[in-house]
């Protein structure tokens, strides 16, 4: 497992190994890796001759009042987990690396980046998708693996993928879960145990929403309703949205038809916690 640290030493390994034929698979993260992004890893392992994990704390998708400094790096825990899922290169940079003090350039996906959680987080998209775009010349990976878990970071990144040409293919993989329902996430560890134990309720609330779109209840407007009562009965979290959106346009839809993307997000005092269900309705 090799780890480099500058653009310049990964584009000179890459280019060694796409003369060599071979085919990169990459999965991007911000690092205190857990089974999620153990599942992607496995993805591009199986599917390609080199997996390229990037670990990479970026200021830029952080806000002013985010925990960008509390947000963990247990380097040599994810070391440990990249080394046991047999990744070829780690790419890990320093902030100075990404951004030298010359850096003027920002990509965005307009729209699509100020809806749901950019509604409450301005910025952040902006800043995903500019790291990304940096990620996809640094590793020109044939195929790029995220997550379900990031539902609207997803279909943005895939938009940016679209609109600018890059030759990658983009897999979005299923969201890995606790036994409880609760989405795995670097941030789960900043809850208290009531917390956590109330935290299980967020993915019941899309469960029992699910089962009721399957019983015939089409109104969107309704089952964020029944949603939001569900979290307010059964968390002391506070919802910051719940929304049922079309799945490419992000467009809030009043009739479930077709497929759908119920989406929300619910904060536990400093904790963000997110989750989404796409559902399926024929
Ligand atoms: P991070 O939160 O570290 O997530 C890295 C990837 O792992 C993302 O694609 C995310 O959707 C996926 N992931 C996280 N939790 C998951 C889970 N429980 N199940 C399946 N996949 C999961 O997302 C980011 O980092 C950053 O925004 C990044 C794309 C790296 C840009 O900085």
């Amino acid at each position: 497992m090799q780890i480099i640290r500058s653009p310049q030493e990964m584009h000179r390994a890459l280019k060694r190994l796409k003369q060599k034929g071979k085919t990169v698979g990459f999965v991007p993260t911000m690092g205190a890796l857990h089974e999620g992004h153990a599942s992607l890893l496995r993805r591009a392992r199986k599917d390609h001759d080199i997996c390229v994990l990037s670990i990479f704390v970026n200021p830029k998708q952080f806000g002013p009042k985010e925990d960008f400094k509390k947000y963990p790096r247990p380097a040599k825990e994810d070391m440990a987990l990249a080394k046991k899922e047999k990744v070829d290169i780690i790419f890990y940079p320093s902030a100075k690396e990404m951004y030298p003090p010359d850096f003027l350039t920002a990509v965005e996906v307009e729209g699509l980046s100020d809806v749901l959680c950019g509604q409450f987080r301005p910025g952040h998209f902006r800043g995903v998708t500019t790291v990304v775009a940096k990620l996809l010349n640094i590793v020109s990976p044939d195929e790029m693996y995220l997550g379900q878990k990031d539902a609207q970071q997803a279909v943005i990144i895939k938009r940016m993928v679209a609109n600018l040409n890059f030759a990658t293919t983009i897999s979005v993989c299923p969201t890995i879960r606790e036994a409880d329902g609760l989405a795995l996430s670097s941030r789960n560890k900043f809850l208290t145990s009531a917390q956590r134990s109330e935290a299980a309720n967020i993915y019941r609330s899309l469960k029992h929403a699910a089962k009721r779109i399957n019983e015939g209840e089409q109104n969107a407007p309704a089952i964020i309703h029944d949603i939001r009562s569900f979290l307010r009965q059964q968390t002391s979290g506070r919802i910051e949205y719940v929304a049922c959106v079309d799945t490419q346009t992000l467009a809030p839809l009043k009739k479930i038809r077709g497929k759908a993307l119920i989406a929300l997000a619910v904060r536990f005092a400093g904790t963000r916690l997110i989750d989404n269900m796409i559902i399926n309705v024929r």
